[in-house]
């Protein structure tokens, strides 16, 4: 069983790359393959409507120079997708939605790649608005993949606090979010392991 996790943030090592670690530390101690990708070193080039992975059903976006082809194989042979992303502008990255664009319209150009894989989506923000809509969004994408969406305690939402309101320090955890994400965790892998075992 295996599970992936992509971070949105152009932070590498930042919040919402801490949340993500901390639903995957918890899955590998359920012994779940993971892996974390974040994307904040490259471009993830936003659909251009064209409509070729329609036409071609060959599992690939025709945009070639980058690596989100490489992200759909993955994808593909993963049975577990957690998304994650800062909120920008009360809704996630502009890079997540690129990425979701072209993997969901490629997935469904091959009769829904992703249809009932198990998803998740992770949102941190600091301390005004946009979470539950940014988590909406990733949520509507995995709904229209046909994917199963797995809940917590609460919304999966973190609070990235310290002094530059963009990292979690030691001193300053948000305890709370990270319970949430722990217990995502354990939702997620109950839910594998009765779908797949
Ligand atoms: C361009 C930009 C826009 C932001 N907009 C919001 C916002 O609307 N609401 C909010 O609570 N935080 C906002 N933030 C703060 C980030 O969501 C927050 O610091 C988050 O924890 C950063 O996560 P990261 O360390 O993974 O980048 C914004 C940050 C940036 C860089």
């Amino acid at each position: 069983m295996k599970a992936i996790a992509f971070s949105g943030s152009a932070k590498k090592g930042g919040n919402t790359a801490f949340m993500l670690k901390t639903v995957l530390e918890e899955l590998d101690r359920e012994k779940i393959q993971t892996e974390l990708i974040e994307l904040a070193d490259e471009e993830i080039k936003p659909c251009t409507a064209c409509y070729k992975c329609f036409k071609n059903k060959d599992k690939k976006c025709v945009i070639k120079d980058d690596n989100l082809n490489q992200y759909i194989e993955k994808l593909i042979e993963s049975d577990i997708i957690i998304l994650g992303s800062p909120v920008y502008l009360v809704d996630i990255t502009p890079k997540l939605i690129a990425f979701m664009e072209r993997c969901g319209m490629v997935s469904i150009a091959n009769k829904y790649l992703l249809r009932r894989k198990i998803g998740a989506g992770v949102v941190v923000r600091y301390r005004r608005a946009g979470a539950i809509h940014g988590l909406d969004s990733i949520n509507h994408f995995f709904l229209v993949e046909q994917m199963i969406v797995v809940g917590s305690n609460y919304l999966n939402i973190g609070v990235g606090r310290g002094s530059e309101a963009v990292s979690v320090s030691e001193e300053e955890i948000d305890e709370e979010g990270v319970k949430t994400m722990i217990d995502l965790a354990h939702n997620i892998a109950w839910l594998a392991k009765e779908k797949y075992q």
